[in-house]
């Protein structure tokens, strides 16, 4: 399987916007609910900076993007600053193949090296087993759990929260 890990450009966006949207539309895996823009992918991409808190790493299959998973902003009040969000998708058709522990085992080793980041968040929304399964297997620990924490497609959901003790 000719897998590449890289950091993500902006050239990459209209395939993970896609990506997203599908997940968007279709899924409650993601509490966004409206389809994203190009230009709305642009504004989130200037978020990221090799070495820094906010990273974006890229899965390449055949040359063609398939995935990504990114560090974002764990919270808006000053002091969460050396918390991170995480955040992974694949395309549909490329699950299962090993690619998002790829793909998220790079983020996570930038992350170790910055010694920047103290904790890193995945939520994910119940049940997603091959979500649990990889955040389980890539060290998070479940720090909780949002009761009925989001509501999407006329129903509320469980979030789980998992924690990465990076530093
Ligand atoms: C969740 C996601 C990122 C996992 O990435 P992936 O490439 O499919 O997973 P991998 O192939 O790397 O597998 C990682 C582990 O999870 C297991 N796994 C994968 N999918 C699974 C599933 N549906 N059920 C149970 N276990 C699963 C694998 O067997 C592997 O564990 P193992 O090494 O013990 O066998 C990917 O499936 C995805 O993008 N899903 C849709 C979007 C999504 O849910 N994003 C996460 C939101 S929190």
């Amino acid at each position: 399987m000719e897998i590449t890990i890289r950091k993500g450009l902006e050239s990459d966006l209209p395939a993970l916007r896609d990506i997203l949207n599908y997940y968007i539309l279709k899924t409650v895996v993601t509490f966004e609910m409206v389809e994203l823009s190009l230009e709305n992918r642009k504004t989130w991409f200037t978020q990221f900076s090799e070495g820094g808190r906010y990273q974006l790493m890229v899965a390449e299959k055949k040359n063609h993007v398939v995935g990504y998973a990114a560090s974002l902003r764990f919270h808006q009040r000053p002091a969460y600053a050396p918390s991170v969000m995480t955040s992974i998708y694949l395309h549909p058709d490329h699950t299962g193949e090993g690619i998002g522990e790829k793909v998220y085992t790079a983020l996570l080793k930038n992350l170790k090296l910055t010694q920047d980041v103290h904790r890193a968040y995945g939520l994910v929304v119940l049940p997603n087993p091959g979500s649990v399964r990889l955040h389980e297997k890539l060290g998070f620990q479940v720090a909780g759990v949002l009761n009925e924490g989001g509501f999407k497609f006329g129903q509320y959901h469980d979030v789980r929260m998992y924690e990465h003790r990076l530093q």
